[in-house]
């Protein structure tokens, strides 16, 4: 038994599904169904009784606590987080609340659980925190990639609150003795991916004929993922990884957001042309930047290769029309997750960004 937070998001959803299809363990599953939590992602997935979901959050310590003592898992996958940096620049208090607040809570429950353990199941158990490249801050074209020496300057409300969640959890670490492991990932995409981030975005708003808002000179690089290969990791991670370690995790494939966008325009016209005759393409928009927009993320995923032997299967070309098949063939789930609040996000984003 293993207890996941966050696992009804996007990547949480994709970790359930694919830790279940691939080990004999049970999942409880602890997500506070915020507007990114979506139970669809399970829809069609049979489980059975080793699928616990539990409606609460992390940030609740009795409900933590009472679920470990029931529960009593062999470790904890902490995905539960506020993850979305745009949203960070409109309610950063939320992203306080959740990703520090909450993590510093699901710490404290875990402690307390810890010391009740046998001696043998302290050594089994595991913290894993999941995290991402951002905290580490913005790259130059010509600087190295991030290794996990490199040191934390993070520039968002949201990288800033998840840099804080590392820091809290190596503490926990250090002074306390809890066996955590920390993983930094970059840019995931792939199927359930809620379509406020810029890949489904993109698709959503291509096949909506709705302009496609590209932020700045679009010449921001991410480095992108497809989430299987990310869930992947974190399986060996969870499994042989060292306590008191951080990992990153990357997939190779750096691409300027004007080039992700116009690769998924191809994509499109290839599987959905449009009626006629023209490419998606044309409907790409420039748009006001996001304010403090990190220019360049590029992640060194020798450590996790060297150690564990984890390296991602899929190129972004493999992934990415996997991904775009996904959702051409899931537009009932994307409309279903765009039909209520998240209109009103679009709004707030979108309409008084200037067409640049
Ligand atoms: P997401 O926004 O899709 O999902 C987050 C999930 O956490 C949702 O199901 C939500 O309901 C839940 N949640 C929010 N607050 C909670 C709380 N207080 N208690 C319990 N559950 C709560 O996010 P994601 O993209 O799946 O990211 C998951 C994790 O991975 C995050 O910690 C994020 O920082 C990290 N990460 C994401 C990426 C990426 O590209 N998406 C890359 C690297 C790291
Ligand atoms: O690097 C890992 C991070 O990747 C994760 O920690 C975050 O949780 C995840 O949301 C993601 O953050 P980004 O800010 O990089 O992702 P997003 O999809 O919001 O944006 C990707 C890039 O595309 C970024 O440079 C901003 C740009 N963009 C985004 C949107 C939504 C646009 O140009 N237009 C848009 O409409």
């Amino acid at each position: 038994m293993i207890l996941v937070t966050g696992g009804a998001g996007f990547i949480g959803s994709n970790f359930v599904n694919h830790f279940l299809a691939t080990h004999d363990d049970a999942v409880v599953n602890l997500d506070a169904l915020t507007y990114a939590g979506n139970m669809d992602n399970f829809a069609g997935t049979d489980h059975g009784d080793r699928h616990v979901f539990i409606k609460g959050s992390i940030a609740d310590f009795d409900r933590v606590s009472a679920i470990l003592q029931r529960y009593r898992p062999e470790a904890i996958v902490n995905f539960a987080a506020e993850s979305h940096v745009d949203r960070s620049i409109n309610f950063s208090r939320d992203f306080i609340d959740t990703n520090i607040v909450g993590t510093y809570t699901l710490l404290e429950a875990a402690r307390a659980y810890f010391a009740t353990l046998d001696a043998a199941a302290q050594a089994r158990f595991r913290f894993l925190h999941v995290s991402t490249d951002e905290v580490y801050g913005s790259l130059g074209p010509a600087d190295p990639a991030f290794a996990e020496t490199r040191r934390y300057e993070p520039n968002s409300p949201y990288s800033a609150s998840k840099a804080a969640s590392d820091h809290l959890v190596r503490a926990w670490h250090y002074t306390y003795g809890l066996p955590i492991l920390t993983t930094n990932c970059s840019n995931n995409y792939g199927p359930f991916q809620f379509p406020e981030k810029l890949i489904p975005l993109m698709i959503r708003n291509a096949l909506l004929g709705m302009p496609l808002p590209v932020y700045g000179d679009g010449q921001n690089v991410r480095d992108w993922l497809y989430v299987i290969d990310h869930c992947e990791a974190i399986c060996r991670v969870l499994a042989d990884g060292r306590t008191g370690e951080t990992y990153n995790i990357g997939g190779n494939a750096e691409m300027a957001n004007l080039d992700v966008v116009r690769t998924v325009c191809a994509t499109l016209d290839r599987l959905r042309p449009r009626d006629h005759g023209t490419g998606h393409a044309e409907l790409i928009t420039f748009v006001t930047d996001r304010p403090g927009h990190d220019r360049r993320y590029a992640i060194n995923a020798e450590k996790i290769r060297r150690e564990l032997g984890w390296q991602p299967a899929e190129t972004f070309a493999t992934g990415l029309e996997k991904t775009v098949r996904w959702y051409l063939e899931h537009q009932d789930w994307v409309e279903r997750a765009t039909s209520g609040a998240y209109r009103e996000w679009e709004r707030l984003n979108y309409a008084e960004r200037k067409t640049r």
